[in-house]
């Protein structure tokens, strides 16, 4: 009776085929794996009779083995099946072959932040030469010639008469565009700028900023207010505080700086916002009607808002970094803790 069984079983063994692998799987269950036939004829043993369980113990290993065989050869023709492959293919289990990546400079970064935000409330985007001559940097921006303003931001200048410079500021793009472009405008220029300035942990003689302008009837300062608001919650978050601090700009009356509530205290004060609880991130106001004027734009009919925010300011308050050359040392231990920013 067990050796009829026996029988039954290697005559379905060498049946077997399998062509997928879920057949080859199959196979494996009815055949191979512990609750298998084959497992069930190893399992009888404890019923045959002593004098038999030699010969029968031989038998059921036969059959293991012949079950083992088939198994061998039915995997090398599911893996050669349906495809022409000779030889072995490749070893899944070996770690993959990675190239290192590199990653976004941070202030690319926070630039590429600050552009997505204004462009999503109608901003587009406009650039303008580093190097630029005193009417775009200076005097179409109400900076009268030797009037002690231009004195608040120390120039490199190219060439002297007519006066060359690298710009000190990227409003010079305002203007650029202003004389470009019927109102309504609404631009936004990020570029680098240059100032004659001692470098240390807090300024550089290089830096970027980003302008905003905005020209259209009836725009006002509540339009400003709310628009720098709404930058300032999408880039540091829903908690952040806006402050606007009184100040003066030749191209724009009135005039305010913006500060930001300190992102390390959340305002409490601590040694980044000196106590207290404010940092500054940048100027704005209201265009100057000369300036308006300067650019071709009826000062009668429009007025615009504009503003300029220094990158690094925002990078560092983003990110907490603390010294400003950290940006530009190319330490490849600072730049890397940036590798999944996008
Ligand atoms: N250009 C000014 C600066 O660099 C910032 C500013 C831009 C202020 C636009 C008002 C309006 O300091």
């Amino acid at each position: 009776m067990q050796s009829q069984k026996i029988d039954q079983i290697k005559a379905e063994i060498a049946a077997a085929n399998a062509e997928t692998p879920e057949e080859l799987e199959a196979y494996r269950m009815r055949f191979i794996s512990k609750k298998s036939v084959v497992g069930a004829l190893f399992a009888d043993m404890k019923s045959i009779p002593n004098e038999q369980k030699k010969e029968y113990g031989q038998q059921v290993n036969e059959v293991k083995q012949l079950a083992e065989e088939k198994f061998k050869q039915l995997i090398e023709e599911v893996n050669t099946s349906g495809q022409q492959r000779t030889g072995p293919g490749p070893d899944l289990s070996l770690p993959p072959t990675t190239w290192p990546v590199g990653g976004i400079h941070p202030l690319t970064a926070t630039r590429q932040r600050i552009v997505e935000i204004f462009e999503r409330i109608g901003f587009n985007l406009s650039e303008g030469p580093e190097i630029e001559d005193d009417w775009h940097n200076f005097t179409a921006l109400n900076f009268p010639e030797n009037h002690p303003a231009r004195e608040m931001q120390d120039t490199f200048f190219i060439e002297k008469d007519p006066d060359i410079a690298l710009r000190t500021h990227t409003s010079s793009v305002q203007v650029r565009v202003m004389e470009n472009e019927k109102p309504p405008i609404r631009t936004l220029s990020p570029g680098r700028v240059f100032r004659n300035e001692a470098i240390s942990a807090r300024a550089h003689c290089i830096f970027h900023q980003v302008e905003g302008l905005y020209v259209d009837e009836n725009v006002s300062f509540a339009n400003l207010k709310q628009t720098l608001y709404h930058f300032a919650k999408e880039m540091f978050g829903k908690q952040t505080q806006v402050r606007f601090r009184p100040s003066f700009f030749p191209f724009t009356e009135p005039s305010a700086e913006i500060d930001i509530s300190c992102q390390l205290c959340g305002g409490k004060g601590c040694n980044i916002c000196k106590g207290t609880g404010w940092v500054e991130i940048g100027g704005s106001g209201m265009v100057d009607p000369n300036v308006l004027e300067n650019c071709g734009i009826n000062s009668e009919k429009y007025t615009g808002f504009a503003f300029g925010m220094g990158i690094e300011r925002i990078a560092m308050l983003k990110y907490q970094i603390n010294d400003l050359r950290l940006f530009t040392e190319n330490d490849i231990r600072f730049l890397q803790q940036f590798r999944g920013l996008l």
